[in-house]
């Protein structure tokens, strides 16, 4: 069984689609806690309700960037996590966690890396007029939304789509796949060979 802790900014409908999944038994962990910086999320009321511990960062109260990552970074040390999973966390990771927690970290993105990296994904997507979009599951690197990528999938953007209709439309599909990415990565079948992810049938030894 795995541990995994949610780093959640909002209204954590992803985490609770993870809640959710591993209540059905779907994903061999358990959900050791949720992390904000925002202590007006409702993720925070999702986690109470499953008896998650809940770490509340407000960002408002650190002194800068640096001070608010050193407290992030004891307290992901603390959780006692296998696995990190970006569900909606509107902060960019600093380098020294990301490299501490290398392989570890997982982020859910609303468009098909890598196109449209970075915020907003959904009204990029819309202004630059592609056809179809998407969501992505990737490891998290030093980079903006540029790691080693798990899992994808499309949606059709359709005439007359605004930026509130297209993300639901793509929200359906983060609810599927970030559940899925978490249990690969759970039931050890993910292998990272260069940008490259592969998925093996059972454990990596198998
Ligand atoms: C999702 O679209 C996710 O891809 C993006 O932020 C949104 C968070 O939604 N990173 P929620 O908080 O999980 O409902």
């Amino acid at each position: 069984m795995k541990k995994v802790a949610v780093l959640a900014s909002g209204r954590g409908s992803n985490f609770q689609a993870l809640i959710d999944a591993i209540e059905r038994g779907e994903i061999p962990a358990s959900c050791t806690g949720l992390i904000t910086d925002n202590p007006g999320a409702f993720a925070i009321t999702r986690a109470q309700k499953a008896g998650i511990p809940v770490h509340i960062l407000d960002f408002a109260c650190f002194s800068g960037k640096d001070d608010y990552e050193d407290a992030l970074c004891s307290t992901m040390r603390g959780v006692d996590a296998d696995l990190f999973v970006l569900a909606g966390y509107m902060r960019i990771l600093g380098h020294s966690i990301v490299r501490e927690f290398h392989g570890r970290i997982l982020n859910i993105h609303p468009a098909l890396l890598p196109s449209f990296p970075g915020l907003h994904a959904q009204r990029q997507s819309l202004l630059y007029g592609v056809r179809v979009s998407g969501c992505t599951v990737h490891l998290v690197d030093e980079g903006m939304d540029t790691g080693p990528i798990i899992v994808q999938a499309c949606v059709p953007v359709l005439d007359g789509d605004d930026e509130e209709i297209l993300s639901e439309r793509i929200l359906e599909e983060e609810h599927r796949c970030l559940p899925l990415a978490v249990r690969l990565f759970c039931e050890d079948r993910i292998v990272v060979e260069g940008r490259r992810v592969h998925i093996v049938r059972g454990g990596p030894s198998a």
